[in-house]
């Protein structure tokens, strides 16, 4: 039997840390909080000075049985915006004011809530409690969009009367639905399940000779991160790679490569036994015209002319081959993003692509982080700021399978402009 208002067992031993801010919703937090522990939870309670105004945190600390946090900087503590996410199964912020969205939003850490969430990578849920109308207004509006773009759970809040007297919508949704909200992003998401994933990851070496290659600063970090998600998500998934440092991820069935033409059969040999191809390798342009066989003297030479042709693009001859399978590249640029971006995706056949600016600092090459803005064939634009790759794995993850679904719930896929 379901005890009304209870989750049942799926919260038994997870982490949670409930962050409380400033809203006269506070106290409901503190009814939240007996629910999780009831559930089986082990929740840690951070509030935010404005939170404290509200409610004590005597309060959650007797409730919760574990000391409540609230600053940065505690002494002889140990680094809890480290700790705290590091340990967590999920991040609740009920109630969530506008002020806490924004910072979230904008990756502002002025305080331990907000400072915690640019470390942590574990599912988050906000639930907004707001007045005066401050739900529709553009500011918030944008940065609950953003939220949500990066997979954060957002609650709607409910309409009803506030605690300024007025009705509107802004009063923390109820207790149930945050509960639920929970035990949904802790069950393990399987949304690609039967799907079958080809992707692509690292550099090329184009041998000059047996010593020497032309290759790129592709370390595998994003495609592997992709292969890793999908997988997660229920996918079967091949990941044709190039050489890299990077270790295979669990269930994930790997064809190593060296060149852009071994690559080109690897996935041209797939791609029927495929759902979907994403292909985030740094595939070579170019190659050597007539690598030779032994090493290249230098002795006698001033200089060393080396001839170059084209390889394979890949996406774009999977493209002409395609019956029903969704196609995503990336576009790797360092100028002028989303115009060529968009050039890439007509020019290439493509559903979706991931366009990066690989100058921004901390992200691109070889980095743990990256930013993009996915562009889809209908001109649709999702920014995604800088994030673990991970994170951007998903995010990716999000917006192909809702085009999959669109695809496959309409028949055969229509004929467009360019590599077709
Ligand atoms: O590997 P990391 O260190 O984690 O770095 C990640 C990354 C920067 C490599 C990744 O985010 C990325 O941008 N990958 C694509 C790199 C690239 O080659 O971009 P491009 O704009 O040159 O190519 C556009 C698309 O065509 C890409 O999907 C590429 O895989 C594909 N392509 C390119 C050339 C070619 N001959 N055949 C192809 O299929």
């Amino acid at each position: 039997m379901r005890i009304f208002g209870s989750t049942g067992p799926t919260l038994t031993r997870k982490r949670i840390v409930l962050g409380v801010t400033g809203s006269i919703a506070a106290y409901k937090a503190v009814s939240l909080l007996r629910a999780l522990v009831r559930d089986g939870a082990i929740v840690q309670v951070v509030m935010t000075q404005s939170a404290m105004k509200f409610v004590t945190p005597l309060t959650f600390e007797v409730l919760s049985g574990h000391p409540v946090s609230t600053e940065v900087f505690e002494a002889h503590q140990e680094m809890k915006h480290l700790s705290l996410p590091e340990q967590a199964d999920a991040i609740v912020i009920a109630p969530a004011t506008a002020n806490c969205i924004a910072k979230a939003a904008l990756g502002m850490g002025d305080d331990l809530l907000s400072t915690m969430l640019l470390t942590s990578q574990c599912p988050l849920i906000v639930a907004p409690a707001m007045d005066g109308g401050m739900w529709t207004h553009p500011s918030v509006i944008e940065h609950v969009g953003t939220l949500r773009a990066r997979g954060a759970i957002v609650l709607d809040p409910e309409e009803g009367p506030l605690a300024s007297g007025r009705i509107g919508h802004g009063r923390l949704a109820e207790e149930t639905t945050i509960l639920e909200a929970i035990q949904t992003a802790l069950a393990p998401r399987r949304d690609w399940q039967g799907q079958r994933i080809l992707v692509s990851a690292g550099p090329t070496q184009e041998p000059i000779d047996p010593v020497r290659f032309i290759s790129n600063r592709s370390s595998g970090k994003m495609g592997y991160a992709i292969a890793e998600a999908a997988q997660a998500r229920g996918a079967q998934v091949v990941l044709v790679t190039g050489p890299t440092a990077v270790p295979i991820p669990r269930g994930v069935e790997v064809v190593s490569v060296d060149t852009a033409e071994e690559m080109t059969k690897a996935m041209s040999t797939r791609l029927a036994w495929s759902t979907a191809v994403i292909m985030a390798a740094a595939v070579a342009d170019f190659r050597p015209m007539h690598p030779v066989s032994q090493k290249i003297k230098k002795q006698g030479r001033s200089e060393q002319t080396l001839h170059l042709e084209r390889t394979t693009d890949i996406l774009a001859s999977l493209s002409a081959q395609r019956t029903t399978q969704l196609m995503v590249g990336f576009a790797a640029e360092t100028n002028d993003l989303i115009a060529h971006a968009q050039d890439k995706l007509t020019a290439k056949g493509l559903d979706l692509i991931v366009a990066n600016d690989v100058t921004t600092e901390g992200a691109g090459f070889g980095s743990d982080q990256n930013a993009a803005t996915l562009i889809d064939r209908q001109g649709g634009l999702t920014e995604l700021p800088l994030m673990p790759k991970r994170a951007l794995a998903d995010a990716i993850l999000n917006r192909a399978h809702e085009l999959l679904q669109s695809r496959q719930s309409h028949q055969a896929p229509t004929p467009i402009a360019g590599g077709r």
